[in-house]
């Protein structure tokens, strides 16, 4: 689509006005790191490399999950946005003839298509160099793009504008499209005169136009794209826009969300057709939803696979688990990481899963703990049954065949196994292997002393007289 493109992305600045001790680049953003987005948006240009210039935390930023797709140049002090292209110099040198997109990594909003259209007026109007602007009514922190009386373009930054500069909307978004050959003659004309001692990028832009090139801009219409994410009330700002795209593509796909601004859903969560999503619900991480599913209010979910027709109960926690079609897991219930809830399996009230396969049909129903167990299916667990999974230095593994009956109250001393159709008595405390179609019994047997309470009231009643 963009052959003969390279794509850079500056993001070797700490982000001071951030306040973090993580890099401001690598806060995330509904599930993703600001970064992350910016790559995600480039690489849907389809250029033909994209470099990434970093500096500050930069063996964090390398161990991010995008990095295999994309080279990193190192910026070791951090002296400007135009400092910051210069690390890329020798790639540049080889490539002349080429066009260069270089993008702030603080716009996480920006929209492929948007860029396309930058890219396109570029090529169209075969310039040198075209950015990217909009009008804005709160360009506050922003660079202001002047045409000076002898008809020149350039950006002044916030820092160093008069205040009739400050008052014009139009605003410099921090992404440029430029020919290689013109921005390697123009970069080694960049000085670091100015408020913040530092080599601003923008200042290609009045020198292009000085030297009679090509410079123009791309305005914009989407105002909503081009937050940059200077401190946390932008990016608080940033999150709820990117919010609300992902609540309207969901309602494009035909799902129902009753009270989207109590709703939050990572970007990448998918969700089938018809799956209605109540209030207060939260799905988080790598998740996916399929058709006809319903969560009631606050369920929390990370990181699962949930299939058909599901239902999720009220107040229900669920991490890095698999559901299958027509289970219902809740209310109030627990699922820790690695559990399967397999085919129209019922799970309920205060029922806590770790690393258990719970099979199709079975059901368990009330307070229970299953850790580290592999349940068939049509399995009935009893209130209050648990798995003593752990013996203070190992875990251990319960299994429990198809169609067992598990008593309330069971404990099952792992590692053991529960054969086919066999009964649990209640309140039993299994240690040892049960086989198929029996009936096992582990509790104290049950003495009654007839009329033994009447004689020790009439015994205390005697002694007090
Ligand atoms: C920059 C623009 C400004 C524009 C704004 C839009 C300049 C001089 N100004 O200002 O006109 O309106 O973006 O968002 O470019 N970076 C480096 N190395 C450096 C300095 C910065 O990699 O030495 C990176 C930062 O990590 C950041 C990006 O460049 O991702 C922009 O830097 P930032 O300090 O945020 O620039 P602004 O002051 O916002
Ligand atoms: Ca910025």
């Amino acid at each position: 689509m963009n052959k003969g493109l390279l794509a850079l992305i500056l993001a070797a600045g700490k982000g001071t006005r951030f306040k973090s001790d993580t890099i401001k680049v690598l806060h995330p953003l509904m599930g993703k790191t600001m970064l992350h987005l910016v790559v995600e948006t480039i690489q849907k240009l389809n250029p033909d490399q994209v470099h990434v210039v970093v500096g500050y935390q930069r063996e964090r930023v390398k161990k991010q999950p995008f990095s295999p797709h994309v080279q990193f140049v190192v910026q070791e002090e951090q002296l400007g946005t135009a400092h910051a292209v210069q690390a890329v110099q020798e790639v540049l040198e080889e490539k002349k003839d080429k066009d260069l997109l270089i993008i702030n990594a603080d716009l996480p909003l920006l929209r492929p298509e948007t860029l396309q259209l930058l890219l396109n007026q570029h090529r169209n109007d075969r310039n040198s160099l075209t950015f990217l602007t909009t009008e804005s009514n709160r360009p506050g922190g922003f660079g202001r793009v002047i045409r000076t009386e002898d008809n020149l373009l350039r950006v002044v930054e916030e820092k160093e504008a008069t205040l009739s500069q400050k008052k014009r909307k139009e605003i410099n978004v921090g992404v440029y499209v430029v020919r290689i050959r013109d921005l390697l003659q123009a970069l080694p004309k960049i000085s670091n005169r100015n408020r913040k001692g530092e080599y601003y990028l923008t200042d290609m832009i009045e020198i292009m136009s000085r030297e009679k090139k090509r410079v123009n801009f791309y305005r914009t219409p989407q105002v909503d794209e081009v937050v940059g994410v200077n401190d946390r009330s932008e990016l608080a700002r940033a999150v709820d826009i990117l919010r609300w795209r992902k609540v309207q593509s969901l309602y494009e796909k035909g799902v129902t969300l009753y009270d989207p601004s109590s709703t939050w859903i990572d970007l990448d969560v998918e969700i089938g057709v018809d799956s209605v999503l109540y209030n207060s619900v939260v799905i988080e991480g790598n998740s996916a939803i399929g058709k006809s599913c319903t969560f009631y209010p606050f369920v929390h979910m990370v990181d699962t696979r949930v299939g058909n027709d599901v239902k999720i109960l009220t107040s229900t926690v669920i991490e890095g688990s698999t559901i299958h079609d027509h289970a219902q897991v809740g209310p109030f219930t627990h699922l820790r990481p690695q559990t399967v809830i397999r085919e129209g399996a019922k799970v309920g009230n205060f029922v806590e899963m770790k690393k258990t396969v719970f099979g199709k049909k079975s059901k368990a129903g009330h307070l229970s703990y299953l850790g580290d167990s592999e349940i068939e299916e049509e399995v009935n667990i009893g209130a209050g049954t648990i798995t003593c999974n752990y013996d203070g230095i190992k875990k251990h593994r319960t299994h429990i065949g198809k169609g067992a009956f598990i008593g309330s109250g069971t404990e099952l001393v792992a590692p053991v196994k529960v054969g086919r159709g066999s009964y649990l008595g209640a309140g039993s405390t299994i240690t040892k292997d049960v086989s198929s179609d029996s009936l096992a019994v582990a509790r104290g047997r049950q003495v009654e002393k007839s009329g033994w309470a009447k004689r020790k009231k009439e015994k205390e009643k005697k002694n007090k007289e």
